[in-house]
């Protein structure tokens, strides 16, 4: 009989203290517990689970309603169920023909859209879209947060040795004002292009800082077509952008269908376009597309994103493990792990059912990370010697993208021996022996070999790319959406919505008016002196406290 999702967690539980060591005692598991996909290898035999645990992840799977809903992501079915919307972001990564076959009605204005962008690309690169003063665009500004900033940030910093077109692309997402003084202080106001991204247009951070940069433009500049000329927009919300004063040949716009974590694959991607160049865009779509026939595709058990679910539904259920380290050895990919908090946590970081129960299963594990080996020499401490079990995820180039092949050696030999430190730990006995060896004097040896004990036992991915590049960095943006999809649809949770931002938002502005001498709002005797403290340096009016 198929197992469920408890009976899962109950057999999981009970192998929690089982040595993954040990497991490689079977033949072969290295090559069985491995599978490849568009240019990405995933090793998982370091996992805690066995062919016949696998077996019957997979076979739960299967049994659930994961098969179909695959297809209904595909086919534009209204997956996200609290909003009414398709989920369509991965057909916009697909041939033209499939757009037109999925997407219907709305294909001509995503080929129109395409092929604006494009165009926008081009004449920036050659010189023939040129700044209010006739001067050839040397940088560009992208104003947006949360996935209208994200997707463009970890596409920058990986596929920087990719940029094509020599353009300094800068992104500005947090409202604080240092954020803003430091674009300020480093952009040319005559060769700026700016693209203001907000699908809604009405996002507090953005709109902020695109009304300061925009009231900097208009005063270091004598030209009145400013941002006629230099500032485009991308959003769903073409009459705010037009009120915010972006002429409307240069609003791009995005669509219900394409959820902001989500979105790099439109429009949003122009600032990225705008380094890597179309050829690079294109390729980096034709990677992600790889991983979607593969996930569509492949069987349960050779399914790379379909078996980093069961994995990581097995570490978090199973055996408990509350969350997930992002790490790769990589300075390219070292805004991976921010990326992946957004798109896994604002996705699945969620307790009730689509049909609104409660559920009875934790959901998304709180994700970190930082680039290998920076983070060895930080929080891997606790990795190895807390008693938390921090299941990780590990990447690596094979080829290193810089002509300083020892470091890229030394690099992926630090990737390797972490993962394996993780798994095989050290115990009090091997410790005191180590120590013995050394010379220490037997007592001395006793008191401090507690002190080297290492758990081990820790399960890691390990993902290769064949090299970084537009098509592996595009199939690995993919392959984590699918997996997080995956992980949504067997914990039966809604992945497309994040209501859970709304209330901090609602606070903010009460807050926000508070502070600005309107007394009826009620907040805790906390914050309401925290405030009176802030407003008292800022010179500002203070409250009476309830
Ligand atoms: O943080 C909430 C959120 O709605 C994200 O999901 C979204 O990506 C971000 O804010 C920005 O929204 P917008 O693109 O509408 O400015």
């Amino acid at each position: 009989m198929t197992k469920n999702l408890t009976d899962i967690c109950k057999q999981a539980s009970n192998v929690a203290k089982r040595s993954i060591l040990d497991l490689f005692s079977t033949p072969q598991r290295a090559e069985n517990f491995s599978v490849s996909a568009a240019r990405l290898f995933l090793d998982y035999s370091k996992q805690n689970v066995n062919s016949i645990e696998l077996t019957e992840l997979c076979a739960w799977a299967q049994k659930s309603d994961l098969t179909e809903k695959i297809s209904d992501l595909f086919s534009g079915k209204k997956l996200n169920n609290t909003e009414g919307r398709a989920v369509l972001h991965s057909v916009l990564r697909a041939p033209d023909a499939v757009k037109e076959q999925v997407l219907k009605d709305d294909s001509a204005e995503v080929l129109q859209t395409e092929k604006r962008m494009a165009e926008i690309v081009d004449g920036v690169s050659t010189g023939s879209l040129m700044s209010a003063s006739g001067k050839k665009f040397t940088d560009v500004l992208a104003i947006g947060i949360g996935g209208s900033y994200y997707g463009i940030k970890v596409g920058l910093t990986a596929l920087q040795p990719y940029n094509q077109t020599g353009l300094n692309v800068h992104v500005l997402a947090n409202i604080d004002g240092g954020a803003v003084q430091e674009k300020i202080d480093k952009l040319p106001v005559d060769s700026t292009l700016v693209i203001v991204i907000s699908k809604t247009f009405t996002t507090q951070e953005t709109l902020l800082n695109a009304n300061t940069i925009k009231k900097w433009m208009c005063s270091a500049s004598s030209n009145e077509n400013i941002i006629n000329k230099q500032w485009f927009a991308v959003s769903s919300n073409v009459a705010k952008a037009n009120e915010f004063g972006i002429c409307s040949e240069h609003i791009l716009p995005m669509w219900d269908w394409v959820g902001g974590r989500f979105s790099l694959w439109s429009a949003v991607g122009l600032p990225l376009a705008l380094a890597i160049g179309n050829e690079g865009f294109a390729r980096l779509k034709a990677g992600a597309y790889s991983m979607d026939e593969h996930f569509q595709t492949a069987p349960f058990d050779k399914n790379m994103p379909v078996l980093m679910a069961l994995l990581g539904i097995w570490n978090r259920n199973g055996l408990n493990y509350p969350s997930l380290a992002i790490l790769p050895y990589d300075h390219a990919l070292r805004a991976l792990p921010g990326y992946l908090q957004q798109t896994d946590m604002e996705s699945n970081g969620k307790s009730v059912a689509n049909n609104g129960d409660k559920l009875s299963w934790q959901t998304a594990p709180v994700v970190f990370g930082q680039e290998g080996t920076n983070g060895q020499h930080a929080f891997m401490q606790l990795m190895h010697q807390s008693d938390d079990i921090i299941p990780t995820d590990f990447l690596l180039a094979v080829k290193g993208s810089s002509e300083f092949t020892e470091h890229h050696a030394i690099l992926a030999a630090n990737c390797f021996a972490q993962s394996e430190a993780l798994m095989q730990g050290k115990s009090l006995e091997q410790a005191t022996t180590e120590l013995l060896k050394q010379g220490i004097p037997l007592e001395e040896a006793h008191a401090l070999a507690p002190h080297k004990v290492m758990k081990g036992n820790t399960p890691s991915n390990t993902l290769l790319l064949d090299e970084l590049n537009p098509e592996s960095f595009g199939a690995l943006l993919a392959l984590y959406e699918h997996k997080i999809f995956v992980q949504g649809i067997l914990w039966q949770l809604n992945s497309f919505d994040q209501w859970g931002v709304e209330l901090g938002k609602e606070l903010g502005k009460k807050v926000q008016s508070l502070m600005n001498g309107d007394v009826n709002e009620k907040l805790s005797d906390s914050s309401l002196s925290l405030i009176n403290r802030f407003n008292h340096s800022n010179h500002k009016l203070i409250l009476i406290i309830n």
